[in-house]
């Protein structure tokens, strides 16, 4: 068999993402609109790296910078090559720009579309072995279809009554025989580089759209006596293009229902109504943790066992540890909230906040870049922001760390055991050393000895917790 020769050959990727999308009706480029938190492009091009090719093309346009920086965003290696498209001028011409790259070199092309996020891996590296193996050569050309119940909008598959491919006719160019065609094609193809641009080169646009089809190749090439195959898929599913945002949206819950279901029968999580709870495909979840309905989990969110997260929460990129209790309406964003925490409700965790083992924030308390020791309490109206907090220290409610001079933010260190009285102001930069206490009201712009006794505006020491005034004290 002469599969060495093709099989071989270096493997190319072309992604296509210079559209505009007109049918989106939005000022956003099509492959940017997100779909599982993930611009399309991001899913089309982490499918692209894990067929592990020599590179990826990726032929930029519309917002062309944009999509740029988000294919890097996630890329990793570098693999992407990025092209323009100086006019959209229609899939054809979008292969074209990448021309100088490609048509020299003996090398098998799989042809994405950035439009069409579903596709795995496994069903490319399959559409490439079946390229590879069609003939004793190899074909010149395979399209990847699939049958669909409502092929409307799709490009149609003709076939002669052998059975063999004929050519791909656009929805638009159909009539109405053609239309009735159920098989599609995906938008997805593997060519033999050098025929892919020998054949692009006599595409013309004298169709309704007055574009240059990239689906002219195929039926050029079978013209020209190269072979054509066509790889017919069963999962419609994978195939599905994103053309206009109701379409967008089908996918997304269909992302959606995908992952609460794995997590419901492989994870054990609890989902009080599967239906209005969103997980983005991504986060991890460990075994009987309850998700209260409205909760959206986003990002690479990792929440351990034993937890639970209330009704309207929001995580972002957060990580969770073990028996965490989330009350309702939290929003935590890059942060972490360790074993056993209570958070909210109503609390606002973000910019790499930390609550270590037992700590708990209660309602209207925000933390920023702050880390709450274990067993610490901010239980009430609290803003903690550029702080570290020790062990058993108590927020009393209405604390403020005062961190921004109308210039420098500053930081505020507070110890062990402390007690911060309620509605002290902490005007950072500031130390509050172990087992002082704050008096209510206090503003505080003055470091804090250890055992010290601080209060009033601005905070002077009463006593030092352990001496001879405090005995008096009684
Ligand atoms: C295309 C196919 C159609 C197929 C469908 C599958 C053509 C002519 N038609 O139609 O047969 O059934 O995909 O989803 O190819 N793009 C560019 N530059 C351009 C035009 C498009 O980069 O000048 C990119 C778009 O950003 C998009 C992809 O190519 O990612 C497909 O373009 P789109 O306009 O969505 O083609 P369809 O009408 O869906
Ligand atoms: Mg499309």
């Amino acid at each position: 068999m002469s599969e060495s020769s093709t099989e071989q050959r270096p493997l190319n990727v072309l992604i296509l993402a210079a559209g505009l999308g007109t049918r989106m009706r939005s000022k956003l480029a099509k492959v940017l609109h997100r779909l599982d938190g993930r611009p399309l492009i991001n899913h089309v091009y982490r499918t692209a790296t894990a067929l592990a090719p020599k590179s990826i093309f990726v032929v930029i346009g519309h917002q062309g910078e944009e999509v740029k920086a988000a294919v890097l965003d996630e890329a990793e290696g570098p693999l992407a090559v990025f092209v323009k498209q100086e006019q959209q001028l229609g899939t054809g011409d979008a292969v074209n720009a990448a021309r100088n790259h490609l048509a020299e070199i003996d090398s098998t092309i799989v042809v994405l579309s950035g439009d069409v996020p579903m596709i795995r891996p496994e069903t490319l590296a399959a559409l490439v072995q079946h390229h590879h193996r069609y003939s004793e050569t190899g074909a010149a050309a395979t399209v990847l279809t699939v049958r669909l119940n409502e092929p409307s909008g799709y490009g149609r598959i003709v076939r002669d009554e052998d059975g063999h491919f004929l050519r791909i006719v656009e929805q638009k160019d159909a009539d109405e025989e053609q239309k009735l065609i159920q098989e599609i094609n995906a938008g997805i193809y593997c060519f033999d580089s050098k025929k892919l641009y020998s054949a692009l080169s006599a595409v013309k646009n004298n169709n309704s759209q007055g574009e240059y089809y990239l689906t002219d190749v195929p039926e050029l090439l079978r013209r020209a006596g190269e072979e054509v195959a066509i790889f017919q898929y069963s999962d419609p599913q994978e195939i599905e293009g994103v053309n206009n945002l109701a379409q967008l949206a089908d996918l997304e819950r269909l992302i959606r229902r995908r992952t609460i279901w794995r997590l419901m029968t492989e994870n054990g999580v609890t989902m009080i109504d599967p239906k209005n709870t969103y997980i983005s495909s991504e986060a991890v979840i460990g075994s009987d943790t309850t998700i209260y309905p409205n909760v959206f989990i986003e990002g690479r969110t990792r929440i351990g066992s034993g937890c639970t997260i209330r009704p309207g929460s929001r995580l972002v990129n957060a990580i969770v540890g073990e028996m965490v209790e989330i009350r309702d309406n939290c929003l935590i964003t890059d942060s972490e909230v360790g074993d056993g925490c209570t958070v909210g409700p109503m609390a606002h965790l973000r910019g790499k906040a930390v609550m270590v083992k037992g700590s708990k924030v209660g309602n209207f308390v925000e933390l920023k870049k702050t880390r709450l020791g274990t067993d610490s309490k901010a239980s009430h109206l609290a803003y903690l922001g550029d702080a570290t907090i020790g062990e058993q220290t108590n927020i009393g409610a209405g604390t403020i760390t005062c961190n921004y001079d109308g210039k420098n933010k500053h930081e505020t260190h507070i110890g062990n055991r402390v007690k911060i009285g309620s509605d002290t102001m902490l005007v950072a930069p500031v130390i509050v050393g172990d087992d002082a206490t704050t008096g209510a009201g206090s503003v505080v712009t003055k470091d804090v000895e250890p055992g010290e006794l601080v209060v009033g505006v601005p905070a002077v020491a009463l006593r030092r917790t352990g001496s001879k005034d405090d005995e008096s004290a009684g």
